[in-house]
This record gives structure tokens, sequence and C-alpha cells, in this order.
């Protein structure tokens, strides 16, 4: 059997286009474009990339959007001051706050400092405690998550009931994955650097979420066949065949695991885009919530 591939950058085009098409109708109806400021601490490759993407996706969605690059050395008043005059500007509705911050920053209290109806990537602690608690709904839910659940959605996924295993406890993906999939009702195994014998409960694993950050770790012979596979891994390895030096693979084999899941995503083109897309959709719905003035 080979797995039907889920195209992460086909659906995540066709969702960019829609916030593109409903920022053209608010600017018909007067309403000001959606407005995202983001913040970067310090100078870590990886998230200059990013910021660097969602700005160009930002841009082509005619979304507003304003980055804040900070030194590292940059205390813990001067980034909360910022979030303050963010909070305060009407161009702005969502605030993104890229992690990880520089060393000896607090996290927690940074992301405590913005609005919660401009907390675009759902990492304020109010919104991931409400993620957590039954009955309750977040305001924004994170980004890579959100991303993964559309895509499984997709893929006609039967969460409900499910066995899903998910491989990777971050604050940033594994852990509101994990909620998410609870919500939707399935039964949620999070394995971790500590899990003892990681093979046999993702061969039980009816959707399989490999969030961990190595290569290929994910064998063929763990999945269970016609079992759904996510991969959000996107790791760079040494390719001297590759005009760059490299090339990127996913937290699983692909190969092998395409021989044995009934739909997998692939690397790149799978999760990658769905962050962006998920991105500008909570801005948009933060600008909703700014003409709606909604108090919360
Ligand atoms: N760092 C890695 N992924 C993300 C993300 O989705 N949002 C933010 N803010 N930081 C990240």
């Amino acid at each position: 059997m080979t797995a039907r591939l889920i195209d992460g950058k086909g659906i995540a085009e066709t969702l960019r286009e829609e916030v593109k098409q409903n920022v053209i109708k608010r600017a018909s109806q007067g309403l000001p474009a959606p407005g995202l400021a983001t913040v970067i601490v310090g100078d870590n490759p990886a998230s200059k990339v990013y910021v660097r993407m969602k700005h160009k996706a930002c841009q082509e969605a005619g979304i507003l959007s304003i980055g804040h690059a900070l030194p590292a050395e940059t205390s813990q008043e001067e980034v909360e001051k910022l979030i303050g005059e963010l909070n305060n500007d009407p161009k702005i509705h969502g605030i993104l706050i890229q992690l990880p911050l520089s060393a000896g920053l607090d996290e927690e209290s940074v992301l405590n400092a913005i609005k919660l109806r401009k907390d675009v990537d759902g990492f304020h602690p109010i919104n991931i405690g409400r993620l957590a608690q039954k009955g309750r709904e977040p305001l924004f839910t994170p980004a890579t998550p959100s991303g993964i659940m559309y895509l499984l959605e997709e893929a006609g996924a039967q969460l409900e009931g499910a066995k899903a295993v998910v491989l990777g406890r971050s604050n940033i993906v594994g852990m509101p994955v994990s909620l998410l999939l609870i919500k939707a009702n399935s039964t949620v195994t999070i394995c971790h650097s500590r899990t003892i014998d990681i093979p046999s409960l993702t061969r039980k694993a009816d959707v399989l979420i490999a969030a961990v950050g190595i290569p290929e770790f994910v064998r063929g012979d763990w999945i269970k066949p016609g079992a759904i596979v996510i991969d959000v891994g996107v790791n760079r390895v040494e390719d001297e065949t590759r005009k760059r030096g490299y090339r990127l693979v996913g937290d699983v084999a692909f190969e092998e695991a395409r021989e044995v899941a009934g739909a997998i995503t692939p690397v790149p083109g799978g999760v990658g885009p769905m962050t962006i897309a998920m991105l500008l959709r909570n801005t948009l719905r933060a600008a909703r919530l700014a003409d709606e003035d909604i108090v919360v």
C-alpha cells in the first residue's frame, strides 16, 4: 500500500487566498487591514528565517506586518514595555513573540503581557490553560497544532475514539496538539525522551504525530498499516549532491513510512506551510474581534 500524500502546501495556499479575499472585502467595507506585530529577541538564525517568511506571507495577504528585532541583551522590562505599546496600538491586532526568547528572559511573563485578544499565537497562559480544560475554549489556538488538526480533517481522519500518539511534548507543538486531540475525543498517548519502548506505542496509533526534531526517527515498521502520519519535523541533513549542501527531512523515514501508512504529510510541503496559513487566519480573526470591540 502506498500512502496518500496530504498536500499541506496546496491546502495552505487555499487558506491564504481565503484570508486575502477577506482582507480585500474588509477594505471595501472601510475596515482596516489586519495588523500583525512580530517580536524577535536575539539572533537565532532559524527564528529569523521563520519571521521573514511570516512577514512575506502577511504582505501577500494584504496584512500589515511590523517587525521588532531586539538585541539578545534586551531586558525583561524593555520587552514587556514594547508589548505594552503594541497592546495599545490600534493598528496592531495580533502580537507574535517568536520563540525561543534569548536566555535570561522569563518567557511566561512575556507571554502573559500580551493582551488576550491580540494573542494570535495562542501561547498566553490563559489561552493555553483554557485549551487544557474541559468545557473551555481558548480565544486563539497555536498555529502549528491548529494546522495539524486542519490537515487531519482534510485527510478524513476519524478522531473520535481514535488512538493518537504524539511524539514530543514541547510547548509549541507536542503539548498543545495533544490537548486539541483530546478535545476532538481521541485517546492520546504522549511519548517523550524518557518513554520506554516508543515503537510498541506508535504501532497502535491510528493517528501519529511526530514532533521530536530528530531526522527520520520514526521507521516504517513503527507505523500501524493505514495510519495517518503527520510529520512536524524540519531537520537539515548534510547532502553534498545538493547545491546548498543539505536537504530537509522530517522526523519520519518517509520512503519507509509511505509503504505502510494510509496517509502522510511530506517534508517539506506538509505541516510547515500550514503554520503560516493559521497565523494569517488568527490575525484576521483578531482584527474582527477589534471591529466588534468584543471585550474578553
Ligand atoms: N518558534 C517555533 N515555532 C513557533 C511558532 O509557531 N510561534 C512562535 N511564536 N515561535 C515559534
